[in-house]
């Protein structure tokens, strides 16, 4: 059984929908929910589930994403983490961070990547006059929403919509595709995962 660490920095839906996924016959389990904001509602969501949270404001470290992530890599030792599901997580990570967890980090991003890495992406996916909308999930590598891609869902962008209106079409499709590809990949399968709303 893995040991899935979550890391989140809001809400935590989608954190929510994995830890739901994560019963039974499942090959992994949530050990971690960390927030680097103290505020997180996501943090409470998780401890009514009987789930360990920790929270590292990365505030006071300003520039140093180093002295940030040697509080992390501290959090996640002693849970003893084996992958990292990053989950709405809106902090960018290093390369040496994210070397050694290399193969064992996850990462969900509302587009249909390689399109629209970054932020905004449903005002983007709008502003260029697409017809379709989603999410992937892709394993984490050092450049910013790359990666191997482990699965994508897609829906339909609609006459009216705002980036609000397509961000409430996607978000369940996001807590869909985020547990079908956890479940996958912990049990050591990296097949693509496709949904289509
Ligand atoms: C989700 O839509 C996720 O795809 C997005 O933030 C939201 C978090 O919601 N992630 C990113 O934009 C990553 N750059 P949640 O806290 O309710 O899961």
């Amino acid at each position: 059984n893995k040991r899935i660490a979550i890391l989140i920095s809001g809400g935590g839906s989608n954190m929510v929908s994995l830890a739901e996924s994560m019963v039974g016959d499942h090959p992994a389990r949530p050990v971690l929910v960390l927030s680097n904001d103290t505020e997180a509602g996501g943090l409470a969501k998780a401890s009514a589930m009987g789930i360990a949270t920790a929270a590292i404001d990365h505030k006071p470290f300003g520039d140093d994403r180093a002295g940030f992530e040697a509080l992390l890599k501290t959090e996640l030792e002693n849970a003893d983490a084996d992958l990292i599901c990053l989950a709405g997580f809106m902090r960018i990570l290093t390369a040496e961070f994210i070397s050694r967890w290399e193969g064992r980090m996850l990462n969900i991003h509302p587009s249909l990547l390689p399109k629209y890495k970054g932020l905004n992406t449903h005002a983007r996916a709008l502003r260029a006059g697409d017809k379709m909308a989603g999410c992937s999930v892709h394993e984490v590598t050092a450049a910013l929403d790359d990666g191997p891609i482990l699965g994508q869902a897609q829906v339909p962008i609609l006459p009216g919509d705002t980036a609000d209106t397509l961000a409430a079409r996607v978000l369940p499709m996001e807590h869909r595709l985020y547990p079908a590809v956890l479940r996958r990949f912990a049990a050591g399968d990296r097949t693509p995962v496709y949904l289509k709303s």
